[in-house]
């Protein structure tokens, strides 16, 4: 088992599998980066699952491939595939903005994916296209669908920014009602990375402006998760994920490991280490203690609580959002 120092219990590993993405979201990847990371750089399917077994030998209960856009790299399936085969129990989940899921999504579910978290932005294909910087909207729109006709549980994630598509809080929300998808707002976190001048809108904002539409009540905390969950007269529960609030980490239950091989302990802070050697030289041993080393290490708050905003300098294309 994996315990911080806080006492949180580490469950959940969150795997990076490419930095790269077909996408330019303005509040993620805003230019294309000077360079990406050299392809011999990266760890292979077969590494990353060497490191993902130890994980799960540790505890690890839930893995999420994430990107950059993790349906850009190749044969994703064969991951799942792999970690599937080896631990059926381990929840596998996808973190993507759909655009490939027309033709993948049947063969992620077969090959053992039971969750996608798809990011929808805007019901707008204008509005799409300015966020994404590329005319994605309709191929998005048939990944969903894609998904859900594949048997995926469907989360939608979007991040409401002043002033570009905050006036679409409540059609995001009856679209995702619709499709039997839990929507989660998720308010923007600043990082250089984004384009400047973007705002993003508090939780409480968003609550306001849907608490006109409909009425709901706060439920509890996720057990196991970052959001705060609401739910509807009608049984339909969504969310909001609150970086910005004082008590966001105190249930944190992840790490993140990136394409490169480096494993974080926060999604905020600078100190990883790399398992990359012990795992190219096939010492499973070192491995898990650098695993074991990273997790009492967690640091026990992000910093975007903080008061006057800071910016984070990690970019979360590269670090699996
Ligand atoms: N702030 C909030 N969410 C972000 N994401 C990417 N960058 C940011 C940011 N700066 C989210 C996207 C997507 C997931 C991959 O990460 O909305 O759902
Ligand atoms: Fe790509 Fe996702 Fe970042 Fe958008 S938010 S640029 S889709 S990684």
């Amino acid at each position: 088992m994996l315990r911080d120092k806080f006492n949180r219990e580490v469950t959940y590993l969150r795997v990076s599998v490419t930095e790269r993405c077909n996408f330019r979201c303005r509040y993620c990847m805003a230019e294309k980066p000077f360079n990406w990371v050299p392809k011999e750089n990266l760890l292979s399917y077969e590494e990353l699952f060497a490191f993902i077994k130890i994980s799960i030998d540790n505890g690890i209960r839930k893995i999420r491939l994430t990107g950059g856009e993790p349906t850009t790299r190749e044969n994703l399936d064969e991951l799942v595939y792999m970690i599937h085969t080896y631990a059926p129990e381990v929840d596998i989940g996808l973190t993507t903005n759909g655009y490939l899921l027309p033709s993948l999504a049947h063969k992620l579910k077969k090959a053992g994916l039971r969750r996608v978290n798809i990011s929808l932005d805007s019901l707008d294909r204008t509005t799409m296209h300015y966020i994404a910087q590329k005319d994605v909207f309709t191929q998005v729109q048939e990944g969903i669908r894609a998904a859900v006709d594949a048997g995926l549980l469907v989360k939608i994630n979007s991040v409401i920014l002043r002033g570009i598509n905050d006036h679409e809080i409540v059609p995001l929300f009856i679209y995702a009602k619709e499709i039997g998808a839990q929507i989660r707002y998720i308010e923007y976190m600043e990082n250089s990375h984004a384009s400047n001048a973007l705002q993003g809108l508090r939780s409480d904002e968003v609550i306001d402006i849907l608490g006109k539409s409909y009425p709901f009540i706060p439920i509890n905390k996720e057990v196991s998760g970052p959001a705060n969950l609401y739910e509807t007269l009608d049984g339909y529960h969504f969310g909001t994920i609150e970086p910005h609030r004082h008590d966001f980490c105190t249930t944190c239950d992840r790490l993140r490991l990136t394409a490169e091989g480096d494993l974080i302990g926060c999604l905020y802070f600078e100190g990883a280490k790399s398992i990359k050697d012990a795992i190219r030289d096939g010492n499973s041993k070192k491995a898990a203690e650098i695993l074991e080393d990273v997790v009492i290490n967690k640091p026990e708050k992000n910093f975007w609580g903080i008061e006057n905003i800071e910016v984070s300098s990690r970019a979360f294309y590269r670090t699996g959002g």
